[in-house]
């Protein structure tokens, strides 16, 4: 299949589960700690400078951002989570809708989580990844910021996301930079093989 990604739309900022767009297309969601890079990632995949918005005030985003792409699918910026300075209610929101969203099975297609490639995963990293195995959709994890490691740190720091997550072997792990374009095929062709998979489902 072909999209067309300079046919990229913001549809909406989603702040409640009623607020989720719920027809027929396919929803690929962007989920991982604030600042990992969700919005370069998506601006990456589009060839975009600046369409979903990068880096402004990190940890304010508890809205569920929502892009339609080529008119086939929507790709869904999760808020942020694990930022420090975040009040108690704002987590407690946060924890409420992502909850909720990830109960809603009709609003999942395939789930990329997003994490440091630098680092060890965060335990929100690991809760994370559990949500995405209960949730039965399948799931991708994309290992951002592969420009700031040393070669010698590529295949190592790989098994340690690996290993922290506890992920099965059926979950791919992607090093991506959002920054240089590393891994960008490989993952927009993973995303195309889901879309195709969920339209062929859809059709019987
Ligand atoms: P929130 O919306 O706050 O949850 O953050 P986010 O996950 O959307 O992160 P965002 O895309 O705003 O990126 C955060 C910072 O990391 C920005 O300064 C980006 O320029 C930088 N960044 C993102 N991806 C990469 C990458 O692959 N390499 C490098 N070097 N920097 C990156
Ligand atoms: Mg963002």
């Amino acid at each position: 299949m072909k999209l067309n990604t300079q046919n990229a739309e913001f549809i909406r900022s989603a702040a409640k589960l009623a607020d989720c767009p719920r027809d027929s297309l396919p929803q690929i969601a962007f989920a991982g700690r604030s600042n990992v890079g969700k919005s370069s990632v998506i601006n990456r995949l589009l060839g975009r400078k600046n369409f979903a918005r990068v880096g402004s005030a990190p940890g304010k985003t508890t809205h569920i951002n929502y892009f339609r792409i080529d008119k086939q699918v929507y790709f869904v910026d999760l808020p942020g989570y694990g930022y420090a300075k975040v009040s108690k209610q704002e987590r407690a929101r946060w924890g409420q809708l992502i909850g909720q969203w990830f109960d809603d099975a009709s609003l999942l297609t395939l789930g990329l989580l997003l994490v440091d490639i630098r680092h060890k995963p965060t335990a929100d990293d690991c809760t994370m990844a559990q949500w995405f195995k209960a949730s039965g959709k399948p799931f991708v994890v994309v290992a951002n910021k592969h420009d700031k490691i040393k070669k010698s740190e590529w295949e190592p720091n790989v098994a340690r996301i690996r290993e922290t997550l506890e992920l099965p072997e059926e979950v791919p792990v992607i090093s991506f930079s959002a920054e240089k374009g590393t891994g960008r095929e490989e993952l927009m062709g993973l995303i195309l093989d889901h879309i195709q998979a969920e339209n062929a489902a859809a059709q019987g």
